[in-house]
């Protein structure tokens, strides 16, 4: 790699992140990493917070092969369950946990010898009607299937709303997911990091946390810092041109930026190609040489255009950061009219993750 565009991944904020967002004694945190840990590099998490955490999560089960190629030995949470019936037989030999969500999983599962069976949780749908049976399916699925009874099977359910803690509806979900455990008397995973943090009550014997591992807020409207989370991913890239704009004159494709003065412009080795947000607007900001610029004029595949104007001593060559330790992605987020969460994990194979 020549280009000196790259993610900085910091696996001892990770630990940090981690340690902050503990819940309360009696639950079990699972870090979440999914879609390549938000991005991070699934291996990398896994392995900077393989001695504190005793299971991880990811979304299907393909996920699994380079967690245990690597030597990653903890159990995998497949958060949607087996997508078809050859990922039940390779679960129990991998060590994974398939969260069952349909009808069809559990035909899959009932047809397997007691030897083949993996583990399996259930999800229970109490609100946010994407994933999960409803409370009477599940306690009719416990009459009906000794195997699953016999598992003791934890309960699994997820907050629509988790991010605005003021939202009624986390209660009544919460509500809901508590008579369930209650009655069934069976152990209980619904917080993510928002609930964790903001409905202690959530936390039950396991929960998921996924975007305060990572640094960024799990709570709209309050930043990341607040909870003592700082950023794992710093996104750099380098100026690779420098130019004199004259006031009037346009920068970019389609001419979306016109100089209000007579500018310096600084055209960076980044693009939508690498991840960064084909629709962040002019304004959005950046970091050069601890000091604010902001994007100018679209975003190209390969580059983007900052106002440098006000920079002192910028120069050919100087480090950019998009998001990361003096810019919270965040911030970048809501530029781009989007969440974080989406952000971090559109960082591109192109772009190489180094440890930092
Ligand atoms: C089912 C489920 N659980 C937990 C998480 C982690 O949530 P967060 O990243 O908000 O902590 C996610 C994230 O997408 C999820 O889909």
């Amino acid at each position: 790699m020549t280009r000196s565009t790259r993610a900085i991944i910091n696996p001892d904020a990770i630990r940090n992140n981690f340690s902050q967002l503990r819940p309360a004694q009696g639950c079990t945190p699972i870090a979440v990493i999914k879609a390549d840990a938000y991005g991070h590099g699934a291996v990398t998490v896994a392995k900077a917070l393989s001695e504190v955490c005793d299971c991880f999560a990811i979304a299907i089960c393909d996920e699994a092969a380079a967690l245990r190629e690597s030597g990653i030995s903890q159990p995998l949470l497949v958060l949607e369950g087996p997508h078809h019936v050859d990922d039940c037989y390779a679960a129990r030999v991998n060590n994974l946990i398939l969260l069952i969500h349909n009808p069809q999983q559990i035909a899959w599962l009932d047809a397997l010898s007691p030897e083949q069976r993996p583990q399996v949780w259930l999800k229970v749908d109490t609100g946010m009607h994407r994933l999960g049976f409803t409370t009477d399916e599940v306690a009719a699925l416990l009459a009906g299937y000794d195997w699953l009874t016999q598992q003791n099977p934890v309960l699994v359910s997820h907050f629509a709303c988790a991010d605005d803690p003021q939202n009624p509806n986390n209660a009544a979900q919460l509500q809901a997911f508590l008579t369930l455990t209650g009655t069934l008397a069976l152990p209980g995973c619904m917080a993510n990091s928002a609930a964790t943090l903001c409905y202690p009550a959530s936390q039950a014997q396991w929960c998921r946390l996924g975007i305060g591992l990572y640094g960024a807020s799990p709570v709209t409207g309050h930043p990341a810092a607040e909870y003592g989370l700082t950023p794992a991913m710093t996104l750099m890239a380098q100026i690779i041109a420098l130019h004199q704009v004259k006031q009037g004159e346009s920068v970019g494709y389609s001419q979306t930026w016109t100089a209000p003065r007579d500018s310096v412009i600084a055209t960076v080795g980044i693009g939508y190609a690498d991840g960064y947000p084909r629709h962040c607007p002019s304004g959005t900001p950046v970091v050069v040489r601890g000091q604010r610029g902001q994007l100018v004029g679209r975003v190209s595949m390969d580059m983007i255009t900052i106002d440098v104007t006000d920079i002192k001593e910028v120069a050919l060559g100087d480090d950019v950061e998009l998001w990361g330790q003096q810019l919270p992605v965040d911030e970048v987020a809501d530029w781009a009219g989007t969440i974080s969460y989406e952000l971090i994990t559109r960082v591109s194979a192109r772009v190489p993750r180094v440890s930092g």
